[in-house]
């Protein structure tokens, strides 16, 4: 694939951004089959936003503080990614709930990264709630976006380990560091066709190379 013929991907994020730098990266690879276009943030203070400078990626604040409702925030989101003329967009680390109608207009088109293996630990605080629950797989998931809360069809997922001394953050960091691999291959998978949302389920083809790179079993206790 050329780079002229690269699907053009804006990111949403909301902080710090190491996920949309993940897929940054991927994308600075010409024979990667798509372009960060722009990004766009809901807080002026996201560190993300330096990021995406450094590599020169138009960036936009949308702080929902200058909109009237969630309507009109979102309708100012959705002319920043058609301004970007995004095909696709990516939500990383986005921590706002997008209305119905901003949801449908990118029905099939957007994706998010959820720090767990949904369905199980939607919402916050994933790592502590994993913890707590006593699961010793835990992971991320990659799915395509649908107007409730950490739903939609799953693309893909990638799963760690949870150790016996594991902290909040020492097992977030285990995640984060699959995050960071998990989202430039479903990506990948999205801007080829070979997954798409169809009636609320994701249909694959020609997936079984990137099954191969994937699978991480448990128990993986440290021996004391
Ligand atoms: C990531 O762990 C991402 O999975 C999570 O926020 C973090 C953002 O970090 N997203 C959600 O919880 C969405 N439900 P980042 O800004 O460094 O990518």
């Amino acid at each position: 694939m050329t780079r002229r013929t690269r699907k053009r991907i804006a990111i949403l994020i909301s902080g710090r951004g190491s996920n949309m730098a993940a897929l940054i990266a991927a994308a600075i690879d010409p024979a990667f089959p798509a372009e960060i276009v722009g990004v766009v943030s809901n807080r002026a203070d996201a560190r993300g936003l330096e990021i995406a400078k450094t590599h020169n990626i138009p960036i936009k604040v949308i702080s929902s503080r200058d909109y009237d409702g969630r309507e009109a925030h979102d309708a100012a989101i959705h002319e920043a990614i058609t301004g970007f003329k995004a095909e696709i967009v990516c939500l990383a680390g986005y921590m706002r709930l997008l209305t119905p109608d901003f949801v449908k207009k990118w029905k099939g088109r957007m994706i998010n990264i959820h720090p767990a293996l949904l369905p199980s630990f939607r919402g916050l605080d994933t790592h502590a709630r994993a913890l707590a629950s006593g699961v010793r797989i835990h992971g991320c998931t990659v799915h395509f976006v649908t107007p409730e809360m950490d739903e939609g069809p799953i693309i893909a997922q990638a799963a760690v380990p949870v150790l016996t001394d594991d902290t909040e953050e020492t097992l977030g960091e285990r995640v984060l560091k699959i995050e960071h691999r998990l989202y430039p291959l479903a990506l990948r998978l999205v801007v080829e066709g070979r997954v798409r949302m169809s009636d609320g389920v994701a249909v694959f083809s020609d997936v079984e190379d990137e099954r191969r790179d994937l699978a991480i079993v448990s128990p993986g206790e440290r021996r004391s």
